[in-house]
């Protein structure tokens, strides 16, 4: 019920039909959102922040769930696109292979607003902002803190085991890379195993215990793509006999209120923030949209680095659960 009534309402002179269509164009915004899933707490804080938000606002959202699956998400897509809602947005699980059901969006007259990851497109025009974290920059903060640390024993090798998200997706293309870049400055400093475990707890787990039974001892630092990822990894970590925090050094990505608990115990050594809460900034992006206000196309979400030692002081104030 779209675009094409608000469309069609706008350009409607005075008439008495005008009357009987203002009822009906007044009614409220409708969104489709195609959500990556329910992998981790980031995860449901941000589909919170979304739902919550949509209420706030009085807009009706469509809210599809494609656990983890892109195909899912295409096929999402696909269905808002045929029931017509007023603007789609979604945050796509992995980078690519997003041209051609964008283009039916762009085709079908309704605009797209991706969130939190990126898609790699080659005509800009198939969506019309991006709201989100910078990535690269997450990577690149996790690496400045190992490096700052490694300044403490200047003539140790520090072995680094690395627990990668979701193959494709954005978040683990850019955090590996920025990371990688900041440590490529000390030769000390080398990854000696890395792996995919699709940001959840239980993959953490399982892909820690596998690097723990290869490498055991020689793994000095362990650095996660994101919190639950490390939270299972702790738990394989201290299975195998060793101190998380103190034995092998903990660094992830998000701040969600377990990985503060996890610093306060001492299990985490820092946690790189990422920002779920998108929710607000997105509807007021989508009603500029709808509105042919001119929007910015990348809006990054400003964010903090939290060492071990700042937790018991931020915790109180964490918000992600
Ligand atoms: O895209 C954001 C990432 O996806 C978060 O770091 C992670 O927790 C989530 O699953």
């Amino acid at each position: 019920m779209g675009i094409t009534r608000r469309r069609f309402v706008a350009g409607l002179a005075w008439s008495p039909l005008l009357t009987a269509f203002s009822a009906w164009s007044a009614a409220p915004m409708v969104m489709g959102f195609a959500q990556v899933g329910a992998e981790s707490e980031w995860r449901t804080a941000n589909t919170k922040s979304i739902k919550d938000s949509a209420k706030k606002e009085g807009i009706t959202l469509k809210f599809a769930d494609a656990q983890q699956r892109q195909e899912n998400q295409v096929k999402a897509i696909r269905t808002f696109i045929a029931q017509k809602v007023d603007v789609i947005a979604f945050s796509p699980v992995v980078e690519s292979g997003w041209e051609t059901v964008l283009r039916e969006a762009k085709a079908a007259k309704i605009p797209v607003i991706i969130t939190d990851r990126a898609v790699r497109v080659s005509d800009p025009s198939l969506f019309a902002a991006f709201i989100g974290s910078d990535f690269v920059e997450e990577g690149r903060r996790a690496g400045n803190w190992l490096l700052e640390r490694a300044k403490k024993t200047p003539n140790a090798t520090i072995n680094v085991v690395e627990l990668q998200g979701t193959v494709g997706s954005a978040p683990a293309i850019d955090r590996k890379a920025g990371f990688e870049q900041v440590i490529a400055t000390n030769p000390k400093v080398k990854i000696i195993r890395s792996q995919t475990a699709n940001f959840t707890r239980a993959k953490g787990k399982e892909v820690m215990e596998a690097f723990l039974k290869s490498e055991g001892k020689n793994i000095n630092v362990l650095f996660a793509h994101n919190d639950d990822m490390a939270l299972g990894a702790i738990q394989a970590i201290e299975e195998a006999g060793f101190k998380p925090g103190v034995d092998i050094l903990v660094i992830s990505i998000d701040g969600i209120r377990a990985a503060f608990e996890a610093m306060v115990a001492g299990k985490i050594n820092v946690t790189v923030e990422c920002n779920p809460l998108l929710g607000p900034q997105l509807f007021q992006v989508a009603r500029d949209v709808i509105a042919g206000k001119p929007v910015t196309r990348r809006i990054t979400i400003s964010e903090s680095v939290y060492p071990a030692e700042t937790a018991s002081k931020e915790l109180p104030n964490r918000k992600y659960y």
